[in-house]
């Protein structure tokens, strides 16, 4: 294979592997920048495909979709316009100084943030680039869901599936690096057109609950809903109308802080 990872170099083969034909992420975002009364200029931060920046765009948002990936931004300006699409590394970005009312960060993209000094870059960014009292919306794995469940852990999973007329199978493993507080997940592409398998490794931080509150609160947020769902990768899924449950202990984590203090 050619590529290092068959995923995010191939957005149209991501919207298919995990699909949300119901909008429910973009719609989720929105029902929570309408419930804490948001403005309308919105930075989506690793935005990926562009189908969350373009569902807030078409909710009447002015949107700027945000991604690191070339692949990933050619993809959300063709399939999904309206919102201004920038290369930009949430570990530290400058799009302008307080030219968001509120920073919108899916799917786990906040996770990126290895390490404390990313974490600081991003929340510092945000907090330049928020209007005083604008919103961080973020959504994302939880990393207190890891404490004592080793049964997730160390075991190969595997996944096949047909794109484009070749086969590909996924074997996916995931493991904790305590010392660096990450979930590492380490997988290998095969495919039936006979070219070489590639291992591709990922990683996202395990934040805990306390600790995300923790930052945020130092960075001059204050935390208006920390919750464990429903949301839109929830068992069950979020509904319009649902508010938030108070518990921390499932396996995704949502946040609403508005920046109180801005620098
Ligand atoms: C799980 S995807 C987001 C999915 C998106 N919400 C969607 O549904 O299409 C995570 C995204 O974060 C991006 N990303 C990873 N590291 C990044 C960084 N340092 N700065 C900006 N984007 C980054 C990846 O390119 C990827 O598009």
């Amino acid at each position: 294979m050619t590529h290092g990872n068959l995923l995010t170099d191939n957005p149209e083969l991501y919207e298919a592997r995990f699909p949300d034909a119901e909008r429910l992420a973009g719609r989720w975002a929105e029902d929570c920048l309408r419930r804490h009364g948001a403005g309308p200029r919105v930075l989506d931060m690793g935005c990926g495909t562009g189908r969350d920046a373009a569902h807030l765009h078409d909710a009447g948002r002015t949107v700027t979709g945000a991604d690191l990936s070339e692949a990933m931004l050619a993809h959300a300006g063709q399939r999904h316009p309206g919102p201004t699409y920038v290369r930009a590394d949430l570990h530290g970005f400058d799009l302008g100084r307080a030219a968001f009312d509120a920073v919108v960060c899916l799917d786990s993209s906040l996770l990126y943030c290895h390490t404390n000094a990313q974490l600081d870059g991003f929340l510092t960014s945000c907090r330049q680039a928020l209007a005083p009292g604008g919103l961080l919306v973020a959504e994302m794995r939880n990393g207190a869901y890891f404490l004592g469940r080793s049964d997730l852990l160390d075991t190969p999973t595997v996944n096949a599936f047909t794109w484009q007329g070749t086969a590909h199978r996924s074997t996916t493993t995931l493991t904790v690096d305590r010392t660096a507080q990450l979930l590492r997940r380490t997988r290998v592409w095969t495919s039936d057109d006979g070219t070489t398998p590639v291992e591709q490794r990922s990683a996202w931080r395990l934040l805990f609950p306390l600790e995300l509150r923790h930052v945020l609160t130092t960075h001059g947020f204050e935390v208006l809903e920390l919750h464990d769902g429903p949301g839109p990768r929830t068992e069950p899924l979020w509904r319009e109308g649902q508010l938030p449950r108070l518990s921390t202990d499932a396996d995704r984590l949502h946040v609403v802080a508005r920046l109180t203090s801005a620098r």
